[in-house]
């Protein structure tokens, strides 16, 4: 139900947060972010800079990493919900897609996608009509249903790590680098997916993404971020024309495109750091 003081459009506002690991490793030093209901968000940056952790902020996952959020809040729904655990936020329709697809490896992949039902209470009926949802969005996996998803490809179980997460029904999915080891062909597809979850199921997402270029071309909105902070966020359409994102993000610049080699030593000079 919504709170009639929330932000309405807001689905989930991350406020101003700060995480540490083991009690001393300072990650994340005040990160703030906005998801708006229906709509695609992107969090960028590169190896290290605190995606994941950001993510498992917001789900909750960071207890069993000896992580901790220390300051600020994490709002879903104009409630904060930094205290609950997984499963009930589970419920409350955020669900997180891990980062490098975990799959019950000796489970086929109809029992994966299954078991992503677990916290509903609504019949077998309604769960099997949402396995034919599931099954329309990746009709590879209908296929390779009695498969088991230890034998399936990367791009297979990035497809059943994210089906599985749909047969929660979530309002809300957290999308932990669904590009990492993917060919670029794979890569489109499963953004076409997201896409059209988003479009035609309402599904908001939050996604994290070291591949900026293909992450801005879905997303509508996006947040870079850099050793634990912000550094910069706009509308998808601006951040793909800024010539600092394409310099150091898209790998070109005004002068043509600029080999990785080149952007990472430009790196050291980055003009909205100094
Ligand atoms: N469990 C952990 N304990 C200590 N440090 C961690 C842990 N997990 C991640 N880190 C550190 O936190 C920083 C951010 O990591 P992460 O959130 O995984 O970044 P990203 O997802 O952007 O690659 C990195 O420096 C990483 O080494
Ligand atoms: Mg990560």
């Amino acid at each position: 139900m919504l709170d009639a003081a929330s932000p309405q459009d807001n689905l989930l506002e991350v406020n101003n947060i700060e995480v540490i690991y083991n009690h001393v490793i300072l990650v994340l030093k005040g990160v703030s972010l906005s998801v708006p209901k229906g709509g695609i968000t992107a969090l960028l940056g590169g190896n290290g800079a605190g995606k994941t952790t950001t993510l498992k902020a917001v789900s909750n996952l960071l207890h069993s990493e000896r992580g901790e959020v220390t300051k600020g809040s994490v709002i879903y729904r104009g409630q904060r919900v930094q205290d609950l655990d997984p499963a009930a936020l589970v419920k409350r329709g955020v669900i997180q897609v891990m980062e490098g697809r975990h799959c019950f490896e000796h489970l086929t992949v109809e029992e994966n996608l299954l078991t992503g039902a677990y916290t509903r209470s609504d019949g077998k009926a309604a769960v099997q009509r949402d396995l034919e949802m599931v099954y329309q969005y990746f009709p590879r996996l209908k296929e390779r249903r009695k498969s088991q998803a230890g034998y399936t490809s990367g791009g297979e179980q990035q497809m059943v790590a994210m089906g599985r997460a749909l047969m929660s029904r979530p309002e809300t999915i957290l999308l932990d680098e669904p590009s990492m080891g993917l060919a670029p062909q794979l890569v489109e597809q499963i953004f076409e997916i997201v896409k059209s979850v988003n479009e035609n199921e309402g599904v908001t997402f939050l996604l994290a993404e070291q591949n900026t270029n293909v992450a801005l071309r879905y997303a509508h909105y996006g947040y870079i971020l850099e050793s634990g902070r912000i550094v910069m966020d706009g509308p998808a359409a601006e951040l793909r024309e800024n010539p600092d994102v394409k310099e150091f993000y898209l790998g070109m610049s005004d002068d043509g495109r600029k080999s990785f080699r080149d952007v990472r030593s430009y790196r050291r000079r980055k003009r909205w750091l100094s």
